[in-house]
């Protein structure tokens, strides 16, 4: 199995690709926490692989609604009931709110325990799982409790997509098609030679690669977001305005954030650091994998006051994450009200 390593202050770990051999070794318990789709799906498969004093089980229900500090409560009452100490282990078997929920609950444990990454979605695969951002949502939004916990290791293994549902898939592609367009030119061009799919293992290899190694580079560089890091969020801040007015739940969130890239290559567009056709060659990537890529604004004022929602908001300015050319991005916090509202006027229409 090969690997690749992620170093911050804090810690250094792998990030193993392949097949989950040879078995993981713990000397303290091992607490699994997955959720009732992914656990029925794959506890029986994981559980072998794991050789512990002692494994315990904790599965919670499945969803982002369920992203919530009862979900935490549960898995720590079920660390305290089954006596897990500071040597013990927490493993996070599911998508990116599996792995989100399980990061903080190790991370609070008598003061932070060790947790260990499976993650089962392409997203949660080539973004979620790395990097030790965890956390939980409350009625004030997303993610908006957590903290920067990393994980002790991170396991890739392809075989867990083949259950995936086929949105759930490209919602995936949507977020390494984003480290594409935000850091690395030539993956871009890969990806358009390539099409993903769970029938193309090795191009789906390759991908997976190519997009951990992105956020490998930029998590060493800035693990906690203090500039480079932010740049990932490329599509997002349109993304997340785009799932508050439709209704959180309605499209998946890579959904939304291809439909935000979109958005913000307009905006990029108007100011001269990306081109048409550029933006056109973005879009129709995206649209390869049946993604939407056309949002239809419903209250164009409201979603305006949305984009100020961000955790990027500062000052409040906002700050555009611009593709400059495909393979870089700059920082603009500059725009006017009314050449904001200009591009959102083309998607006011259907
Ligand atoms: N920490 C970070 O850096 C980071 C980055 C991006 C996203 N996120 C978070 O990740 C979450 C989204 O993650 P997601 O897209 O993986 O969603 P998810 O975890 O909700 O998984 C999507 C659905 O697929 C199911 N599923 C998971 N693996 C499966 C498999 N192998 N086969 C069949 N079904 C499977 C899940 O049970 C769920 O119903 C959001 O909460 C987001 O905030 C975190
Ligand atoms: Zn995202």
């Amino acid at each position: 199995m090969d690997s690749i390593h992620i170093t911050t202050p804090h810690r250094s770990y792998p990030i193993h690709f392949g097949a989950l051999t040879p078995k993981l070794q713990f000397k303290g318990k091992v607490l699994v926490v997955s959720n009732s789709c992914v656990g029925a799906l794959y506890l029986d498969f994981l559980l072998p692989k794991i050789s512990a004093p002692e494994i315990c089980i904790c599965i919670i229900e499945d969803g982002e609604h369920y992203k919530t500090f009862e979900s935490v409560q549960r898995i720590l009452e079920t660390a305290f009931l089954h006596r897990l100490d500071r040597k013990s282990t927490m493993i996070a078997l599911g998508g990116g709110v599996v792995g989100d929920i399980v990061g903080f609950a190790a991370g609070i444990f008598m003061r932070g325990i060790d947790f260990v990454q499976i993650p089962t979605t392409l997203l949660a695969q080539v973004d979620a799982s790395i990097g030790g951002k965890t956390g939980i949502n409350n009625v004030f939004g997303k993610n908006l409790v957590g903290l920067f916990h990393q994980p002790a290791s991170v396991h890739i293994d392809p075989f867990f997509l083949r259950t995936l549902p086929a949105r759930e898939f490209a919602a995936g592609v949507a977020e390494i098609i984003k480290m594409a367009v935000t850091f690395d030119a030539p993956f871009f061009e890969w990806l358009w030679e390539h099409h993903l799919s769970l029938e193309t293992q090795d191009s789906l290899l390759t991908a997976l690669r190519g997009a951990i190694s992105i956020k490998q580079r930029v998590v060493c560089q800035d693990e906690k977001e203090q500039g480079l890091r932010a740049a990932l969020n490329y599509g997002h801040t349109f993304g997340h305005a785009i799932e508050k007015e439709s209704g959180y739940g309605h499209y998946l969130h890579g959904e939304a954030v291809s439909m935000g890239m979109v958005m913000v290559n307009a905006l990029a567009c108007k100011h001269g650091c990306l081109t048409t056709s550029e933006a056109e060659r973005i879009c129709t990537l995206l649209q390869s994998y049946n993604l939407p890529t056309h949002y239809k604004i419903l209250n164009k004022q409201q979603f305006y006051h949305s984009l100020f929602l961000d955790k990027k908001t500062a000052n409040n300015k906002i700050k555009f994450i611009l593709p400059d050319s495909i393979g870089n991005v700059l920082f603009y916090d500059k725009f006017t009200y009314e050449e904001i509202m200009n591009v959102l006027e083309q998607f006011c229409d259907s």
